[in-house]
């Protein structure tokens, strides 16, 4: 792991710390990624064994992004703002765009220094199209906003992605700022979202995360995820069991506790 560090920037690798988990390299661990110190998979396994479906959330997770994103790609949306993207894995929003729409523009935006580290894996677009990477905390919408545009027609409709990311905010703060996204983009622009809800399994694994010392993920109440598009149209089938949104042929489709959306701004 240490040899993907490139940069010689002292305070920088301060911030790559191994002794404390960090979300990205956790969740990298479930999907079983290589890109994680023994503290995250220390992590990880106290998780799923206070909560056995953590591994399948995370995978349910990918699979419900790579078929929003070619859902939305199909329908013509040219722009992803992709906001808490995690490590690259196999898939990554802009390969998934880009093979349906080349030209497609994909902006990543993640506040975790090891997500940095390995972006060049994000920033190989088409070269019909257009990547870029912001380092920033999703919570400072104006200036990811600002930063997106320097990539993204915001005249055009944008698909802003929050993938398993929201619970990293308290559930009020989250609905505030995804509707100061969606406030920026224009008709016809989506929410792509997903989360995990509340529930008594789920709160356990709330807790066993809250152990590792690390920022908490607060899992939700449904209202806490739908809230987030309130003013936008959901797309059929509506707010359901990620596993459950347009499951193609053969894909698992036994419901998991991370529940999630894609709508649309009129
Ligand atoms: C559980 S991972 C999900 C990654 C990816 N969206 C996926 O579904 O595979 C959450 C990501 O959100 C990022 N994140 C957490 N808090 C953030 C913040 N305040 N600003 C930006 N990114 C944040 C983490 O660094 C991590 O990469």
């Amino acid at each position: 792991m240490e040899s993907a560090l490139s940069s010689n920037d002292a305070d920088f690798r301060r911030r790559i710390r191994s002794d404390v988990p960090h979300s990205a390299r956790v969740w990298n661990a479930w999907l079983g990624g290589k890109d994680n110190y023994p503290v995250d998979r220390e992590l990880a396994d106290v998780v799923s064994a206070a909560y056995p479906q953590t591994v399948d959330i995370a995978r349910a997770s990918r699979a419900f992004q790579v078929r929003a994103v070619r859902y939305l790609a199909g329908l013509g949306v040219r722009q992803f703002l992709d906001v808490g993207t995690g490590l690259p894995v196999e898939n990554s929003t802009h390969e998934v765009a880009q093979s349906i729409v080349p030209q497609a523009r994909i902006v990543y935006v993640d506040n975790d220094p090891i997500v940095l580290v390995h972006a060049a894996a994000l920033l190989t677009s088409a070269p019909e199209g257009r990547t870029d990477y912001v380092e920033a905390d999703l919570s400072d919408t104006d200036a990811v906003v600002e930063a997106a545009s320097k990539t993204l027609d915001l005249s055009e409709p944008v698909a802003v992605m929050l993938l398993s990311t929201l619970g990293h905010l308290a559930p009020a703060e989250g609905i505030e700022v995804v509707q100061r996204y969606m406030a920026r983009m224009p008709s016809g622009s989506c929410l792509v979202l997903c989360d995990t809800v509340k529930t008594p399994a789920t709160l356990a694994a709330e807790k066993a995360y809250a152990s590792g010392d690390n920022p908490p993920y607060l899992v939700r109440e449904p209202e806490e995820i739908t809230g987030c598009a309130e003013g936008l149209e959901l797309v059929e089938p509506g707010f359901v069991s990620i596993s459950q949104w347009r499951p193609a042929a053969g894909e698992e489709t036994v419901p998991v506790d991370q529940w999630g959306l894609v709508a649309r701004k009129p």
